[in-house]
């Protein structure tokens, strides 16, 4: 692919703007040497004015996710993409979101502008284990667990019913939930289902990958031994 448009792909800015790059002599090899729109040079070879470029495509990254951020592109309010470098929303592929966190819940979130990799964390068929902590309204009640774990537990105007799902009581109105599937706002809808009400919510876990030390609102791009890592069992 020539130069200009592999850089307008990673939204350096339209072809125009990059050739114009391109002639004010911005890009450069890892030398200093200007390349020019036609070069083909290694990506890992390319620099903007001497910065190394952004990740190629197959990009995959975790964001700490904030509560009070939509995961949407073009939501009224604060969206996730906003805690990105602006460049990100302009790749080409697109970066997605791996399915969505809703806006009050906070914790792990992957992004990706590769579809097969995207298909394959959501796809049922992996049943990628997703770990939530949710703080309740009231305290837990006994038989909770059981009815989680049951396989039978029908969500409100669903008829299939939900797989099994692993409940761990962590205080009498705090519970870490394993979840093998994600259906729309599931937690919560699990939750009231057994009359209760989730107040807070947070995904610690997708796979065996964790958030480690990462703040709210930072994020990060994964290399491949956390890729595997995704698609391992949590130890
Ligand atoms: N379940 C929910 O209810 N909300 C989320 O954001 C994720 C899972």
């Amino acid at each position: 692919m020539k130069l200009v448009k592999h850089l307008a792909n990673l939204g350096y800015g339209s072809r125009k703007e990059v050739a114009q790059m391109f002639r004010a002599g911005r890009i450069t090899d890892a030398r200093g040497e200007v390349l020019y729109a036609d070069d083909q040079p290694a990506h890992a070879d390319i620099r903007v004015d001497a910065e190394p470029l952004d990740p190629p495509p197959g990009l995959l990254l975790m964001l700490h996710k904030p509560v009070g951020y939509t995961c949407s592109r073009k939501d009224q309010g604060r969206l996730v993409y906003d805690l990105l470098p602006p460049r990100f929303r302009l790749r080409d592929p697109l970066l997605s979101t791996v399915g969505r966190l809703d806006r009050d819940t906070s914790g792990l979130l992957l992004l990706t502008d590769d579809g097969q990799l995207l298909h394959r964390i959501t796809s049922p068929k992996s049943e990628l284990a997703k770990v939530y902590v949710a703080t309740l309204a009231q305290d837990l009640a006994d038989d909770v667990a059981a009815q989680f774990a049951s396989g039978t537990l029908l969500l409100e105007s669903e008829h299939t019913p939900l797989l099994p799902a692993e409940l761990e009581a962590l205080a009498p109105r705090r519970a870490r939930l394993t979840l093998h599937e994600g259906r729309y706002h599931q937690v919560r809808r699990m939750f009231a289902a057994v009359g209760n009400h989730v107040e807070a919510l947070h995904r610690e876990r997708i796979g065996g990958l964790d958030l480690g030390d990462l703040a709210p609102g930072q994020w990060r791009v994964l290399g491949e031994d956390e890729r595997a890592r995704l698609f391992q069992a949590a130890d």
